[in-house]
């Protein structure tokens, strides 16, 4: 897990896509990589997810893959046999999370209320999903969580994109941010990898400028 969190530190952002067309997947993972960005999460709401996960995994096995959106233990074990490095949950379900940690599977659970955190916590995960982050509370709520939960950090998705992605990077206890925004869905079904490419280089840009401000530049 200490690999998979210091690479989510150094990319600050994680495009989330969901991919229809298989074969899409990898020139999809090129795209993001000329962005700057070497990480995906592929997540398990197309059908295509676990083939493209083995399909990226191949092409670029020093990307760090994800596999999003994971429900039951039949997907999180698909995900990992296809090479995903860790599993991403929408919600925090305990029994996912058992299985996860049982596997040795390194695992982001979804939360987004204290008491989930603390189911969490129990389980000894200290990077947490906060999802849908804009919905419930977004940057506030994440502030909030700071005090009473000072060795949790959070990777918020949900409503991020270009306008707020720079306020939720300086909170000091977000990771990473996970978004789709980078992946148009109609950028991505018709194969437009130029703009993904673009939109990615544009989040790049603003993780860059916050490293800038953290190191006084
Ligand atoms: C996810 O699955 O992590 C989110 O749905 C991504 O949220 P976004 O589409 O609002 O970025």
């Amino acid at each position: 897990m200490e690999t998979i969190i210091t690479k989510l530190a150094n990319a600050g952002i994680i495009p989330v896509a969901a991919i229809k067309n298989v074969d899409y997947a990898v020139p999809l993972a090129a795209a993001l990589r000329r962005g700057g960005l070497n990480c995906i999460e592929v997540t398990y709401r197309t059908e295509a997810a676990e083939e493209s996960i083995r399909r990226i995994s191949v092409a670029f096995p020093d990307m760090l893959v994800a596999a999003g959106t994971v429900l039951n233990n039949i997907q999180a074990n698909s995900a990992v046999l296809a090479g995903a490095s860790f599993i991403v949950t929408p919600g925090f379900n305990s029994a996912v999370v058992a299985h996860c940690l049982e596997r040795k599977y390194p695992i982001i659970p979804g939360v987004c209320t204290p008491s989930e955190i603390e189911q969490a916590m129990g389980f000894g995960l200290k990077l947490l999903k906060f999802f849908p982050s804009e919905a419930i509370g977004g940057i506030k709520m994440i502030n909030a969580l700071a005090a009473p939960y000072s060795n949790v950090r959070f990777m918020p998705t949900g409503g991020i994109n270009s306008t707020n992605v720079f306020d939720y990077l300086q909170c000091k206890n977000v990771l990473a941010c996970g978004g789709s925004w980078m992946i148009p869905t109609e950028a991505l079904n018709e194969g437009h990898f130029d703009i993904i490419e673009e939109l990615t280089k544009k989040a790049v840009e603003i993780y860059n400028k916050v490293r800038g401000e953290r190191n006084g530049v």
